[in-house]
């Protein structure tokens, strides 16, 4: 079986150990102090949270996940799912059902699987005050087992049209939740530092930051090297670092890099930088539509841009240089274009240089010539 895993949270045996990551939050969650979690998408910030707690024991995580949240209702109602299931497992369903009666939730049992699933009358509209008894729930939990409330991709709360009536909500009584640990994690940097530099978000001040960025690269690539000894395969120092050169020290793209080749690949093989090209080959026939769809989307300044981009790197794109090699007049052009791109999220600004999201959609460019 392939061993190597990504596009979802990877824990125990699949976790490339981050000693002193582990160690700072466990420090900040057993002293109840709140966190913002902040880095780059496919940085590792949801695995390092679930491991963190998995090695914790004593703690449950009430996980929320506000990706593309749209209002005040989905997110009451995700928080209340996310209590059920929670106490689903500690077998007190009843009593929070009870407490939740307002809300009609409705149990049901999955005739495959056994498992009890739980929803919440739809037909019933949350707003934002409603947070209050959900969190009062949530505190009432913590006295039971000691929780750790994650937040993830918090940014996202920004896209409700009534943001600010629920971050003030969330604020009033979360400052009141002196012990319990929250943690708010997201991936999108302008939106965070709006959120946690507000100078009315007086609780969101004292929450720490800690930034997940890349793994070490040589305990990654003695980590990757291992996943490859599985199937008896040997990858080369050479193969490693490129692997990870090429996915731009983002751990969820090299594991995806490794996991096409190892169907690329065969048992006892060894891996060199040659074995590389066929791995991103598989890559492209299982992602090329996506970027072609992305393509459809640009003028051609904005193509001749991105593929700038690909070749001469993002560092200085309003160089005459980059000008130059490009061949659009004037640095304006260029920074519209740079913008839209931004737009689409095919590119991300970090530390003044301009990325692709998907490291292999610009080895695709090069590799099509474009
Ligand atoms: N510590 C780690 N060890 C190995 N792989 C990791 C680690 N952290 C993240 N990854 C890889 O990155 C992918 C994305 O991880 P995830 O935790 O979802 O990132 P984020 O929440 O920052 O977007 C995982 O599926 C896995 O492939
Ligand atoms: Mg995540």
């Amino acid at each position: 079986m392939n061993p190597f895993r990504y596009g979802r949270v990877v824990s125990a045996e699949d976790f490339c150990p981050r000693p002193d990551l582990v160690r700072q939050m466990t420090g900040f969650i057993k002293s109840g102090q709140n966190v913002v979690l902040q880095g780059e998408r496919r940085m590792g910030k949801t695995s390092l949270l679930y491991e963190t707690v998995r090695q914790l024991k004593r703690y449950r995580m009430l996980y929320i996940d506000l990706l593309e949240i749209k209002t005040a209702d989905d997110l009451c109602k995700r928080m209340v799912k996310a209590l059920i299931s929670m106490e689903q497992q500690a077998g007190l369903l009843e009593r929070i059902l009870k407490s939740l009666s307002q809300l009609r939730p409705v149990v049901s049992v999955d005739p495959l699987t056994g498992q009890p699933s739980v929803s919440v009358d739809a037909g019933i509209r949350l707003r934002p005050d409603s947070l209050d008894g959900i969190l009062d729930l949530v505190r009432e939990s913590h006295k039971r087992t000691r929780l750790v409330v994650a937040f993830d991709e918090f940014q996202d709360i920004l896209n409700l049209a009534d943001s600010k009536e629920t971050l003030a909500v969330l604020r009033s009584k979360i400052q009141f939740h002196k012990n319990i640990p929250y943690v708010f994690a997201g991936s999108v940097r302008n939106s965070m530092s709006e959120l946690f530099t507000d100078p009315e978000s007086a609780f969101f001040k004292s929450a720490i930051a800690v930034d997940v960025g890349p793994l070490d690269r040589e305990e990654f690539a003695g980590f990757l090297a291992g996943k490859f000894t599985l199937g008896k395969r040997v990858a080369g120092k050479d193969a490693l670092a490129r692997i990870i050169e090429l996915a731009e020290n983002v751990p969820g793209d090299a594991q995806e890099l490794c996991e096409a080749i190892w169907e690329t690949t065969a048992y006892r093989d060894t891996i060199h930088e040659s074995s590389i090209g066929p791995a991103l080959e598989l890559i492209y026939a299982r992602e090329s539509k996506g970027y072609e769809a992305a393509l459809v989307q640009l003028t051609g300044q904005q193509l001749r841009c991105l593929v700038g981009l690909a070749g001469m790197g993002g560092k200085a794109p309003l160089s005459a240089a980059f000008i130059q090699g490009v061949g659009i007049t004037g640095p304006a052009s260029i920074k519209k274009a740079l913008n839209r791109l931004i737009q689409l999220k095919v590119i991300f600004r970090h530390q003044g240089e301009y990325k692709f999201v998907n490291p292999f959609f610009k080895t695709w460019l090069l590799w099509k010539n474009y």
